[in-house]
């Protein structure tokens, strides 16, 4: 039998040489590309058996290659490599189609695993990659809205949102980024005698203060520069339905007075418009500070703060829900297993142990991230630590480092490469050529790196060899 040829795609040098030492060891012919482009190229050339491209490289990324040769050939095996610490990047090539996925660095064992995975499960180009899951969208659109709990305050806070539902009082949820408050307003509305009617949202931290009133209330034609056609109002849109007006708690003064006349009298008067528009509906905002604080501070109006806090709810963080870590889990396994047409079991009892030990900052926002992750690049019936990517050497380096965690949401991939970068030199003691090894880049990228962070803050980079 004629060996199997692999073509690696990568910009690095020595990666492309150990990746073909490797492979040639194990008895592949392998074909070499030094970019996208070319590997397009040879690809064309000579249809390979596996591709194993870098996800970051000059002219054609390891995606766009993914995407170019996906529409040319649907099933041959391509496997992305990505650096360590940019998740994301696996996570999107595994969306468009990706077979696996290599997180640098890594072992000969793991890529030994990978062409036995690869070759054996798919016997060479057989069609056995599903189809790439429908990205992104279904979230927006997902009717199918539960909210999952077994957490006694949680099912005491849904208890008095629902009996509040089908009155007319103004609701103010309360609770930290991502615990669910969007979600429990839509509770409301679809459990009111309005939910037929409109449910509009406004997040009044978008916008600066004059589109917002426009946003809010409407203009009508030429009452401003700009002003080239008539606009309704979100409040106009949202008649005899509900309006949440999302983190109220950024709303500038002098809205926050037209605000409060607009629900004090029920009308509201369009920028520019002569007739004030009378109005029945239901108001429900969101806040994420404690807003009697807000209005200790003078920040915001203690007038509306009464008006809009008649039913005040309260909704806990994650990590305050006693057994909802659980049921969350199992529901988000359940969700994405069959939003990708996977069939994972459950979890391992070590990721459920990393899982229970996270601080969920982002709370439920950050382990649906989480979990939506796991599954996607799960390979065993359990989701393992790996997967999770809540990476356990990372971890662990946060926890002997009392000033920083590399994961933490919300950072951006590049401030989270430059802190592994960062770590890991003072792991090697400054050296650079094992820090690179570590990282799996070339020395050339690790100096690049740091000559860039250098003139950006030329203090805090430490001095190497
Ligand atoms: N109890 C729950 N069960 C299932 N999914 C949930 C639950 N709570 C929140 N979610 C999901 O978590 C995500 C965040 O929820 P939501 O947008 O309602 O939070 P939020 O409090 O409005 O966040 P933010 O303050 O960031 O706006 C949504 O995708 C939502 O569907
Ligand atoms: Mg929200």
């Amino acid at each position: 039998m004629e060996p199997k040829n692999i073509l690696v795609v990568d910009d690095e040098e020595e990666m492309r040489i150990a990746l073909k030492e490797a492979l040639h060891r194990a008895g592949y012919q392998v074909t070499l590309a030094g970019d996208g482009e070319e590997g397009y190229r040879l690809f064309n050339q000579n249809p390979a058996e596996l591709v194993i491209a870098d996800m970051r490289m000059p002219k054609m990324s390891g995606l766009e290659l993914l995407q170019q040769v996906r529409e040319k050939s649907g099933s041959v095996p391509f496997v992305i490599i990505t650096a360590y610490g940019s998740v994301d990047d696996a996570v999107e090539a595994m969306k468009v189609g990706a077979t696996d996925y290599l997180l640098k660095p890594f072992s000969a064992d793991t890529l030994d695993d990978l062409l036995r995975r690869v070759f054996e499960n798919g016997a060479g180009a057989a069609p056995s990659i599903p189809a790439p899951p429908r990205p992104g969208k279904e979230r927006a659109g997902d009717t199918s809205r539960h909210i999952i709990t077994s957490n006694e305050k949680m099912k005491h806070t849904l208890d008095i949102a629902l009996r509040v539902a089908q009155s007319k009082s103004t609701v103010l949820i309360h609770g930290e980024s991502g615990t669910g408050k969007e979600l429990v307003a839509r509770f409301i509305h679809a459990n009111s005698d309005r939910s037929d009617k409109p449910f509009i949202a406004v997040n009044c931290a978008a916008l600066p203060e004059t589109l917002l009133e426009s946003e809010l209330f409407g203009h009508e034609k030429g009452s401003f520069t700009g002003a080239v056609v008539r606009k309704y109002g979100k409040f106009e849109l949202a008649n005899h339905g509900v309006i949440l007006l999302d983190e109220i708690t950024e709303m500038d003064p002098a809205l926050q007075a037209k605000l409060l006349r607009v629900l004090q009298e029920n009308e509201i008067d369009r920028v520019g418009g002569r007739e004030p528009i009378p109005l029945d509906i239901r108001v429900i905002a969101t806040t994420n500070r404690d807003l009697s604080k807000a209005v200790e501070e003078g920040k915001f109006r203690d007038d509306l703060y009464f008006r809009l806090n008649v039913i005040p709810l309260h909704l806990p963080p994650l990590r305050e829900r006693e057994g909802d870590l659980e049921v969350l889990i199992a529901y988000f396994i359940k969700k994405f297993n069959s939003m990708m047409g996977k069939a994972i079991k459950g979890i391992t009892p070590e990721a459920e142990k990393t899982l229970k030990s996270n601080e969920w900052k982002g709370n439920i926002r950050e382990l649906e991230n989480v979990m939506e992750r796991a599954v996607l690049l799960a390979r065993e019936e359990n989701i393992t630590n790996d997967d999770l990517m809540l990476v356990p050497q990372a971890a662990s380096l946060a926890r002997n480092d009392a000033h920083a965690d590399i994961t933490e949401p919300g950072r951006t991939v590049s401030e989270m490469e430059r802190r592994l970068i960062e770590r890991t030199l003072q792991s090697t003691q400054g050296n650079r050529t094992r820090a690179a090894h570590m990282l799996g880049v070339s020395i050339r990228t690790l100096r690049n790196k740091l000559n860039e962070y250098k003139s950006s803050h030329p203090e805090s980079v430490g001095q190497g060899n």
